[in-house]
């Protein structure tokens, strides 16, 4: 007989990202694994820890935590994460062999959704390709870190017609991608957007997107780069940790597709207009932004830490 695995996405940052259709997988499961990394990680940890105490409806199920190995940082970026994941596969297989009856049913809680930037799904397909135990799995998505950067933005993710390039921060500073116009980037240690050269180009940003620390920046990438760089570093210092993800659009040339651009009339919640913030953060906490751009950081709550992959932004599979 083979278990059961569901890798449930449970939203970026916010337990309101839950869906009913996580929430009812999450209450299917009779077991938890949770990994704990090094020093994970209070948010993430606290995050998860939220979620069951809002959502599980009846029995809790037992939670079996582990400790996430360490990547092989030397040598060939790719063995080293077929390495990994291989050395998390086993952990799974023997937790599942030693502390999971066969017609049970495991929960992944995995952040954001699995599709993106999450190796999850490998992992687990992984542990079938072992062969010495039989288990099957399902998928329930979740809201991603993209799809909350566009809701703070109130942005659609394309423009008409044109596609988007989702890529890292570590390619993004190899070069901007050919072809692309419109690029979304995840998992950036490196702050590549200051790599990209055109006085035409804006950016959607967003840090700690769902959390009560959330902070959204728009506005010309030239002129709001080194604002975004010094909002970046203040918020990482004062919480310890950052998560941030960005949308950058190019102009479009002529008779290239409509490059439309959503333009906001403004709203008096939002506190939109040049330079100015949303929800009371002083200045000297978050530098005001640049000429031409939008600052919006959040509400203020909450310390934490991430694990030093995530934290950094650093490209690595979760
Ligand atoms: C390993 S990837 C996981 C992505 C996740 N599966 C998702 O659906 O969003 C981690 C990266 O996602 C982005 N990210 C995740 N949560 C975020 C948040 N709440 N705010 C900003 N960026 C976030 C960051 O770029 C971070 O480096």
């Amino acid at each position: 007989m083979a278990r059961r695995i569901r890798i449930i996405g449970i939203g970026a940052g916010n337990p309101d990202h839950m869906t009913v259709q996580a929430i009812d997988a999450l209450n299917s499961c009779d077991v938890l694994f949770l990994p704990v990394k090094g020093e994970e990680k209070a948010f993430l940890a606290d995050m998860r820890r939220e979620i069951c105490r809002r959502f599980i409806r009846g029995a809790e199920p037992r939670v079996l935590e582990f400790s996430v190995p360490k990547r092989r940082a030397d040598g060939d970026y790719g063995a080293g994460v077929t390495d990994w994941h291989a050395a998390i596969a086993a952990i799974y297989e023997r937790m599942l062999l030693d502390s999971v009856g066969e017609a049970e049913t495991v929960g992944l809680l995995v952040w954001g959704d699995p599709m993106l930037y999450d190796s999850t799904i490998r992992i687990v397909e992984h542990v079938r390709a072992g062969g010495r135990v039989a288990v099957d799995y399902d998928v329930i998505p979740g809201i991603t870190s993209l799809q909350a950067l566009c809701a703070g933005h109130r942005i659609p993710l394309n423009r008409i017609g044109l596609p988007v390039e989702i890529t890292t921060g570590r390619r993004l500073a190899e070069g901007w991608p050919e072809g692309a116009r419109d690029v979304a980037v995840m998992l950036d240690g490196v702050q590549a957007f200051a790599t990209v050269d055109d006085p035409g180009a804006e950016i959607h940003w967003g840090a700690y997107l769902g959390t009560p620390m959330e902070i959204l920046v728009f506005g010309n990438l030239s002129e709001m780069a080194q604002t975004i760089a010094e909002t970046r570093r203040a918020a990482r210092e004062r919480h310890g940790w950052i998560m941030d993800t960005y949308l950058i659009r190019r102009p479009v040339p002529d008779g290239e597709g409509n490059g439309d651009t959503v333009r906001h009339l403004p709203s008096p919640d939002r506190g939109e207009g040049a330079g100015r913030r949303m929800r009371g953060q002083s200045k000297q906490e978050v530098p005001s932004s640049g000429p031409s751009g939008h600052l919006f950081p959040g509400g203020e709550k909450g310390t934490a830490s991430l694990p030093p992959d995530e934290a950094d932004g650093k490209e690595g599979p979760a």
